[in-house]
């Protein structure tokens, strides 16, 4: 294992730490260690400040190994792990539902919900089948406010350089929002979608830069060779609109978690 010191991790222009692995499944370990001490020091917090968490292909094996992990704790614990839960996502297809396999929100209940026995009202995510999305962003913006905020988010990077669905151009100060998906989000995500890129929604819901900047600490996980060029650019590029995620390396508490493949190609 290889983690950067913070010194060497802020050279690369981020405040925090860079780890790297050289597979997924030690990466994989190496951020549920994490985030199993996480939830250890929540559960003996007063008002934990609720998970922020992220869909997509890379947090699949995550939330697996996570749910792998926390099934060996005592059983007292994990129950009160269960009765404790919340999170908030970041994003959702507009027009899509918890009844639609492709939702995020489908997706949360099979890796997370189903496994952990958490109730859908503990997985909180925005509502794909508003009939105002705009105003259902404004709503889940403001919920989220009044839980605190985020207390760690975890985040996976887009092929160009989204967070959540932050598509290129966007600025720190965007907040929670109904977004256009580019040509290329609908290609990568295609593969849920039988692999036809016009069957992706074209249309998100999505908590902003803003929102995910005030998170209290935040996890960019990054993995597979097809994200490598997206990660040059990202270790070498100044804060930028035209790479959303550059905009999380002045945050104070930023790790960054990478594997071999990923920083190699
Ligand atoms: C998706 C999601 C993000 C996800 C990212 C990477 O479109 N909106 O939440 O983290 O893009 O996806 P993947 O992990 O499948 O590469």
């Amino acid at each position: 294992m290889k983690s950067l010191r913070p010194s060497v991790a802020s050279e690369q222009g981020f405040a925090s730490t860079i780890t790297l692995r050289e597979n997924l499944l030690s990466l994989v370990e190496a951020v549920v260690d994490a985030l199993e001490g996480h939830l250890r020091q929540r559960l003996g917090e007063q008002r934990p400040k609720p998970l922020g968490l992220a869909t997509g292909r890379t947090m699949v094996p995550i939330y697996a190994a996570l749910v792998a992990r926390v099934q060996r704790w005592p059983a007292d614990e994990l129950e009160d792990l269960r009765q404790g839960w919340c999170s908030f996502n970041l994003d959702e297809y507009v027009g899509l539902g918890a009844a639609d396999e492709q939702s995020f929100s489908a997706y949360m209940a099979r890796n997370l919900g189903e496994p952990l026995q958490l109730s859908p009202q503990q997985l909180h995510l925005p509502d794909g089948e508003a009939t105002d999305p705009q105003q259902q962003a404004c709503r889940y913006a403001d919920q989220l406010q009044s839980f605190g905020g985020v207390g760690v988010q975890l985040l996976g990077l887009g092929s160009n350089g989204h967070v959540g669905f932050n598509e290129p151009p966007c600025g720190p100060d965007a907040s929670c929002r109904v977004v256009s998906l580019s040509e290329s989000t609908r290609q990568q995500n295609a593969a849920a979608f039988g692999a036809d890129p016009s069957k992706v929604p074209l249309k998100a819901l999505t908590l902003g830069l803003r929102e995910i900047l005030e998170a209290d600490e935040i996890h960019l996980i990054v993995t597979g060779k097809a994200k490598a060029e997206i990660l040059k650019e990202l270790l070498n590029s100044p804060c930028t609109d035209q790479l959303p995620a550059s905009w999380l390396r002045p945050h104070p508490r930023v790790a960054l978690w990478v594997d071999q493949a990923a920083l190699n190609g």
